[in-house]
């Protein structure tokens, strides 16, 4: 049998930083009320004009590339998670995989909100291990400022821009590396907590759509919070439960970066210590599909061959689930 791994991992994040303090000068806030109550600090933005999430996702498909000494033209898979697509179509990940030059694959969009880069990295997975797809990249990557509505307080200082790129290809079970078990949920009966109003079918673009602001991503915050809390934490505990994992088993908890307060929460519930919690939302706010392999980029030096991680996140739809796999490479020693 054969295990889906990740073999590489890298990120891009524009260099605009959008701190606290400038968002006291666009709404009524203050950076004491946005650190305490959702641990963010900055987040980055991208601003040149023209510059979509493909950008920012192929320079870090690129990175990835370099770093793994991979020719694009061995990829046979590219999934792009994103809510942010560059146009509504064609799909993002094609723009992606022609910039890099990645002629052989075959590409799409994955749209999951928050969870977009869990569900893509499974999708990608049952590829590999199917033997369908040798070399698969999965990238996470949101322009958030696309559709964030500056002047509401209540959304304005969650969300970020970036993108983060993974390279996954097959190891032998018998390794002891790779993915190891997934669980994926979903529940549409959370459409109207969390949701961008216009722009689709159902309600396309117009100058009404325009004036009204329906464009931007709405959310009610705390109903999303209790949710999240309950999920991930669900989540995590039972993929925990069905692979005999303890708490201390775990090196690393990598959640989605929300709120630093959910992460907090949902440490607690699975009594799994803050110090083993992957965190960046200090820095990069909410980046939508693009937090955890954010997290996984951020972190690699300090991951072994080995370690055990539990990813786990929740978003919109609502989607949420957990992934258990053990690390398959030294980053520090490569
Ligand atoms: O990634 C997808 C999933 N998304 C999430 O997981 C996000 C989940 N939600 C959250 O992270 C939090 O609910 C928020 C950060 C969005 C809001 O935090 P909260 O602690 O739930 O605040 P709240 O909405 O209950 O608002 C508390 C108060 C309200 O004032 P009153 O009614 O008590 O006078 C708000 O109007 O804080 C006010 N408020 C603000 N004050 C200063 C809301 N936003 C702000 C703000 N600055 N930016």
């Amino acid at each position: 049998m054969k295990r889906a791994v990740i073999v590489g991992v890298y990120g891009h994040v524009p260099d605009y930083v959008l701190t606290n303090k400038e968002l006291e000068q666009l709404v009524a806030t203050s950076d004491q009320w946005i650190t305490t109550r959702t641990g963010i600090q900055e987040r980055r933005i991208l601003k040149e004009a023209n510059a979509a999430t493909s950008s920012m996702a192929i320079k870090a498909v690129e990175g990835l590339l370099q770093k793994t000494a991979t020719d694009p033209t061995d990829i046979d898979l590219l999934v792009c998670a994103t809510i942010t697509p560059d146009v509504v179509t064609p799909a993002t990940a094609n723009i992606i995989a022609h910039a890099v030059g990645a002629t052989n694959a075959f590409s799409y969009d994955l749209q999951a909100a928050c969870s977009g880069f869990l569900y893509a990295l499974d999708a990608a997975a049952q590829y590999i291990v199917t033997g369908r797809v040798k070399k698969a990249i999965v990238v996470g990557a949101d322009k958030m400022s696309a559709i964030t509505n500056y002047s509401d307080r209540a959304t304005c200082i969650l969300f970020g821009d970036g993108a983060g790129a993974v390279l996954v290809t097959a190891r032998d079970e018998a390794e002891g590396h790779g993915i190891v078990d997934t669980l994926c949920k979903a529940d549409g009966a959370g459409q109207d907590l969390l949701y961008v109003q216009a722009g689709g079918s159902r309600c396309p673009a117009s100058y009404e759509t325009v004036r009204a602001q329906a464009h931007y991503i709405y959310q009610q915050g705390q109903s999303v919070f209790k949710v999240a809390v309950t999920f991930m934490a669900q989540s995590v505990l039972e993929i925990m439960k069905r692979n005999e994992l303890t708490a201390e088993a775990i090196a690393y908890l990598v959640p989605h970066q929300a709120n630093k307060r959910i992460l907090q929460l949902v440490a607690e519930r699975t009594m799994i210590p803050m110090e083993k919690v992957m965190l960046n939302v200090h820095k990069f706010g909410n980046t939508t599909a693009a937090t955890i392999p954010l997290c996984l980029w951020d972190y690699e030096q300090n991951l072994k061959k080995g370690d055990k991680l539990v990813l786990t996140t929740f978003g919109g739809g609502f989607t949420w689930g957990a992934m258990y796999m053990i690390w398959g490479y030294d980053a520090a020693s490569q």
